[in-house]
């Protein structure tokens, strides 16, 4: 099983095109320490032929043009795509905008659960991918569900969905409801548990994350590598950042560093590899030669990278 990280950044992406702190303008004019990044998604396959793609960002076009495994084979029909499905982890605007560019009447499927799909059926111009032609399928939490293309013919990957503490998408927050997070329900925000028949390993794949509970603690023990929610360094960072005034916590994101961060509640678990994505451009681990960087790898972190890849 092949796992591409094809954007690595969170929402905004790296450098943001409206951002003026010390880290994007660095990334902008080409800083040796400061990669750019693409907004958040992840494309994996099972055969190196059938690929599907874990969140559909806003750059997937630049992505698609990044990474040759995910463009129509020369040989093919004059229209084509070894993208055979895209997985939805929220509904929130860096995950579900890059749909919008895959329109063309090119057959697909669209997994998500009950309520992500809600969000689409309920935005008319995602009738550009007309669902006679791009299939929409429910991910059951907690159950393995086999990743299909249009037709339903295997791609070979195995995902298995489970509901993390995280937030309703920002545009569909209910101020009346802010002490009940905002209207978030279950299945708003899911991590993903990516397998294939033909290897014994699993990966998984948690680009927004809250907090670490019990149970998620239970459930990663041992992974063979987990891809997590690398929003923020500390909470208060955007704040500090003089970029905003959300917290992590405010956003449905829990930070790297300190007593409540994801450093700490991941550690001493027996997880093999551990990969930060959803990187927001506040974050200073973007910074290769920061002191924060430093910290999260002598923590037994990766930091990703656009392009990264990771075999299993
Ligand atoms: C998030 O991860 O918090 C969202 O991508 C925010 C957004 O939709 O801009
Ligand atoms: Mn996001």
């Amino acid at each position: 099983m092949r796992l591409k990280i094809i954007g690595s950044a969170a929402g905004g992406g790296f450098p943001q095109w409206n951002c003026n702190y010390r880290l994007s303008r660095g990334a902008r004019s080409g800083g040796a320490n400061l990669r750019q990044r693409t907004q958040s998604s992840l494309a994996a396959s099972a055969n190196g032929m059938d690929w599907v793609l874990f969140n559909a960002s806003p750059d997937i076009r630049q992505q698609i043009a990044a990474t040759p495994e995910l463009q129509p084979d020369a040989s093919g029909p004059m229209r084509s795509t070894p993208i055979r499905a895209v997985v939805l982890t929220n509904a929130d605007v860096d995950h579900i905008a890059g749909l919008l560019s895959l329109r063309e009447r090119e057959p697909f499927a669209i997994y998500a659960s009950a309520r992500i799909l809600d969000v689409l059926a309920s935005n008319s111009v995602f009738n550009v991918l007309d669902p006679s032609i791009v299939k929409r399928r429910t991910l059951v939490l907690d159950e393995p569900t086999r990743i299909g293309d249009a037709d339903g013919k295997p791609t070979g990957l195995v995902v298995e969905a489970f509901a993390v503490p995280g937030k309703v998408a920002l545009f569909l927050e209910d101020p009346d409801l802010a002490a009940q997070g905002f209207g978030t329900e279950k299945g708003d925000t899911i991590g993903l548990r990516i397998s294939s028949p033909d290897t014994r390993q699993a990966a998984y794949y948690v680009p927004g994350c809250a907090a670490v509970d019990p149970g998620l603690r239970r459930r990663l023990s041992n992974a063979d590598c987990l891809l997590f929610d690398g929003t923020l360094f500390t909470d208060d960072e955007m704040i500090t950042a003089g970029v905003g005034t959300k917290t992590g916590a405010r956003m449905g994101h829990m930070h790297m560093s300190g007593p409540s961060g994801s450093m700490d509640a991941l550690a001493n678990l027996g997880i093999k590899r551990r990969i930060y994505i959803h990187i927001n451009n506040t974050n200073p681990v973007l910074d290769e030669a920061s002191a924060e960087r430093a910290g999260v790898e002598e923590a037994g972190w990766e930091v990703a990278h656009d392009g990264m890849e990771v075999r299993l």
